[in-house]
């Protein structure tokens, strides 16, 4: 059965990092008899430059129609002047919201061989696995009312509403509490119910679906200013941490610095049911972003790309070991010392994704002879 993967590679440094894609689906394909096939569409600033729209109405129909998306990442100084309807990070968060992508899985792992790279002692994070469960298409990033208004006065208004429904909080805890079964059992649900509505009711509703459904997890509240100092005190204390858009935002950036670098950390982005394809919306991406200063230059970590298109593999497509392998060949790739300039190392975009892709090789021969 064909598996149509819609690439976005977006603006900066995605089309640097998503370059080895296509190659790693012939490798896919050629080794687990699989038949993806992928489509490469523009989003974000290079979309507004070729469509007039950072997610035109076709890209928008690909994607939902798509097994897959796997996106680069988008923004950059040339747009930065846009209108905020035109801005590049609005393609991205029609994307989100028209896929109703609500759970973003955020994992920061700490490979041996980088504990050195991360600004924080090795033992605080040697062995470091946790997961961040971010709510993506709720709070404060969509809310209304929202926008700039002039005042009688002459003075402006800036305005963002930060809004969450007993239902969009049930939804993403039952997420995040599934999750954690299947890792160390427990939660850390992270809000601010210390001065905001949305957090009492965040943290009442997590608190019952808990008593409810999941006496078996460890459950516990945090705010999340505390949690953002907790990750960089004793960061392993953590093992999922469950919280709303803006603060998931926010401590997922803490994290990644965790592991070393920003050009580590994968994502995937989970959606309901598609009738179309008979798999949930799911869009995969590296949590980093542009990279507008290094972008062209062929500096740029592809890891976190590859990383996520393992998270991929198994969340979308239940190829397990597949996704191990993947795994295994970036880190061993790093091991060996072929290592990007943010990580260490001297080595060009292109020849590190060479190395991983070679590697990916190499562990499906084994795996194939051992079988
Ligand atoms: C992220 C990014 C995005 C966000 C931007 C690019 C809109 O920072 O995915 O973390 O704020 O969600
Ligand atoms: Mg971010």
């Amino acid at each position: 059965m064909t598996k149509t993967i819609l690439l976005l590679p977006g603006d900066g440094i995605g089309t640097e990092i998503c370059a080895g894609l296509p190659q790693l689906f012939a490798i896919l394909n050629e080794n687990f008899r699989e038949d993806f096939v992928t489509q490469t569409d523009l989003i974000g600033g290079s979309g507004y430059d070729s469509y007039g729209s950072p997610c035109s109405d076709e890209v928008l129909a690909k994607a939902k129609a798509a097994d897959a998306v796997l996106l680069g990442c988008v923004g950059g100084v040339k747009w930065e002047k846009l209108s905020y309807e035109k801005r590049p990070e609005r393609g991205l968060l029609r994307l989100r919201k028209e896929l109703d992508l609500f759970g973003n899985l955020r994992p920061a792992v700490c490979f041996d061989a980088l504990a050195e790279a991360s600004s924080l002692k090795r033992e605080l994070v040697a062995g470091l696995d946790i997961l961040i469960v971010r709510e993506l298409t709720g709070g404060v990033y969509f809310g209304e009312p929202r926008g700039v208004f002039d005042n009688p006065d002459g003075s402006r208004t800036g305005l963002d509403t930060q809004i969450y429904t007993s239902d969009e909080i049930v939804r993403i805890a039952r997420l995040a509490f599934e999750l954690a079964k299947k890792r160390k059992g427990r939660v850390t649900s992270c809000e601010k119910s210390n001065v905001m509505q949305s957090g009492v009711l965040w943290r009442e509703e997590v608190s019952e679906m808990h008593l409810r459904e999941y006496p078996e997890i460890v459950l516990s509240h945090m705010y999340a200013d505390n949690a953002a100092m907790q990750l960089v005190r004793q960061p392993k204390q953590f093992d999922v941490i469950l919280t709303d858009n803006l603060f998931g935002d926010i401590l997922s950036d803490v994290a990644a610095m965790l592991t070393g670098s920003l050009g580590m950390l994968p994502s995937a982005s989970l959606g309901e049911m598609n009738p179309a394809t008979g798999r949930r919306f799911a869009m995969y991406e590296p949590v980093h972003g542009s990279a507008p200063d290094i972008a062209g230059k062929n500096y740029a970590n592809p890891s976190a790309m590859f990383l996520s298109a393992a998270m991929m593999l198994r969340y979308s497509f239940d190829m397990q070991e597949a996704g191990q392998a993947l795994e295994d060949a970036v880190k061993a790739v790093i091991e060996k010392g072929v290592r990007t300039r943010d990580i260490g190392g001297e080595h060009s975009t292109t020849a590190m994704s060479d190395a991983i892709l070679n590697e990916f090789t190499g562990i499906l021969r084994k795996l194939a002879k051992a079988a």
